[in-house]
């Protein structure tokens, strides 16, 4: 017996020296369901014409600015926003309204007004549908561009809109480490998975993410559940719910489309990539990535943090391998310009990689798998958020070397940005109080603090 548990304590540390921990937490399996149109997460506010799905993001590269979208359902009303703060005297900007068709839906009045000249680290009060059914909310700008400002990103993937979703969200909104800015991997409402692409769980899910997306910005992604590519009902323009409903300030970072872009926010640089659409050579999105990557200044912002729907490091068995062609387009230039961290969604699951990459292939030299390299960013794929197609739970067996830790639990992440040599970040299961890091890592930045910071190694 006692020779037994000797031999299991050796084979179990043997498979985590190896490489990666599966966890040994089996989250018990149940469907996930939409929350019912009636339920209160998805409450109408009262009063004529009130707005409703409101929600911000950053409206410029520097945190100076700020996108506020919200819909009206009945009539088009004010796109005016007054907004104000207990220094700053009532200010008036206006947006503009429009409404889209699909299929046999038509919106509400989708209204986006940017306000701008925001100062730094203030909270602001904001109010819309002005002269009707008035709502205000409010929000905190981000710190001031620089090496050393702290801040705290929360991680949302593939939430969708079911009572898991809920979870989700509410688990993130109670975690005390208190993120301020939601970078949020794609896949939103799941609409598509309904008959002709129910335009209406759109709706419902812009009402589900009010709470906190009227609060802190949300800086989107878009994943294929975004591209409503539908030609058997007749819509066969791709993204057109989402590019209607969540705006980015993507002409601020010179990009010619709402689907890649970046900010700043206080010491990191955020780059948001499109699975979905073209990247080969001279598309694009190739070659404004190919401007952008050299624009980034590590002594301004030591936090290079890219978003991207598909993972490219997976080793869950589904969705396996899909990001394959934009690993290869674009790896050497992730290693070369030092990415500290890549987030994707897509895999209903979670996973942390090791620092690996597979870029010496040359079709001659059978050099195609990933080897540890400290240069290389860290994967995580966080499509955990609980969305109606349930978790992956099978994975590839044995654990590659490239996977860190993985686990097929929904939740939510916390990039906290201490200084510009070390964050902290943690995963929370939905299963354990929000205080609870079922997984963690501290973070050196790969441009000023370069130490191997592999979690086998620390520990
Ligand atoms: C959703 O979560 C919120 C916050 O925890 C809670 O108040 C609400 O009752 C939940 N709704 C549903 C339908 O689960
Ligand atoms: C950066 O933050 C880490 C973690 O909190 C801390 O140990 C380190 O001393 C800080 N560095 C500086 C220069 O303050
Ligand atoms: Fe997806």
């Amino acid at each position: 017996m006692a020779v037994l548990i000797v031999f299991g304590l050796l084979l179990s540390l043997a498979m985590v020296c190896n490489g990666g921990i599966t966890s040994t937490f089996v989250r018990k399996t149940e469907s996930t369901v939409d929350m019912p149109y009636e339920s209160d997460a998805f409450q109408i506010p009262p009063g004529h014409n009130a707005p409703q799905q409101v929600h911000i993001t950053q409206g410029d590269q520097e945190g100076t600015a700020m996108i506020v979208s919200w819909i009206t359902p009945d009539e088009p009303g004010s796109s005016v926003v007054l907004f104000w703060s207990d220094k700053h005297k009532t200010k008036k900007a206006e947006g503009k309204a429009k409404q889209y068709k699909y299929h046999d839906y038509t919106s509400g009045y989708i209204h986006h007004c940017t306000i701008r000249k925001l100062e730094h680290n203030t909270k602001y009060y904001y109010k819309i549908g002005i002269g009707q059914a008035e709502r205000t909310f409010w929000f905190v700008t981000p710190p001031a561009v620089g090496p050393d400002a702290p801040y705290t990103f929360g991680l949302l993937g593939d939430l969708g809109q079911t009572f898991d979703s809920n979870k989700t969200l509410a688990h993130y909104e109670s975690n005390p480490l208190k993120g301020q800015t939601v970078l949020c991997l794609g896949d939103l409402s799941y609409a598509d998975n309904h008959p002709n692409h129910d335009q209406v769980k759109w709706d419902t899910f812009g009402r589900f993410i009010e709470r906190s997306a009227a609060y802190q910005p949300w800086i989107h992604t878009a994943g294929n559940h975004e591209i409503d590519y539908a030609p058997e009902i007749g819509e066969t323009k791709p993204f057109k719910p989402y590019k209607h409903r969540y705006t980015t300030p993507f002409k601020a970072s010179g990009s010619t489309a709402p689907f890649w872009y970046s900010v700043k926010i206080a010491s990191a640089h955020i780059i948001v990539l499109s699975s979905y659409s073209s990247y080969g050579k001279y598309t694009p999105q190739y070659k404004w990535l190919e401007q952008e990557l050299p624009k980034v200044n590590r002594d301004e912002t030591p936090w290079l943090i890219v978003l991207v729907h598909s993972p490219w490091y997976n080793s869950y068995n589904y969705h396996y391998m899909e990001g394959e062609t934009m690993r290869v387009q674009f790896e050497s230039w992730f290693v070369q310009h030092k990415v500290d961290v890549v987030f994707a969604g897509h895999v209903h699951a979670y996973e942390r990689s090791e620092r690996v990459s597979n870029i010496a292939n040359n079709l001659e030299n059978g050099k195609c798998s990933p080897v540890k390299d400290q240069s290389a960013p860290v994967y995580i794929t966080i499509g955990d958020g609980g969305n109606i197609e349930g978790l992956a739970t099978n994975m590839r067996d044995p654990q590659p070397d490239y996977s860190a830790y993985r686990e097929a639990s929904f939740g939510h992440a916390i990039f906290d940005i201490k200084n510009r040599t070390h964050a902290y970040y943690s995963w929370h299961r939905n299963d354990d109080g929000a205080a609870v890091k079922a997984d963690s890592m501290w973070f050196f930045n790969r441009y000023h603090h370069p130490v191997d910071d592999s979690t086998s190694s620390q520990s």
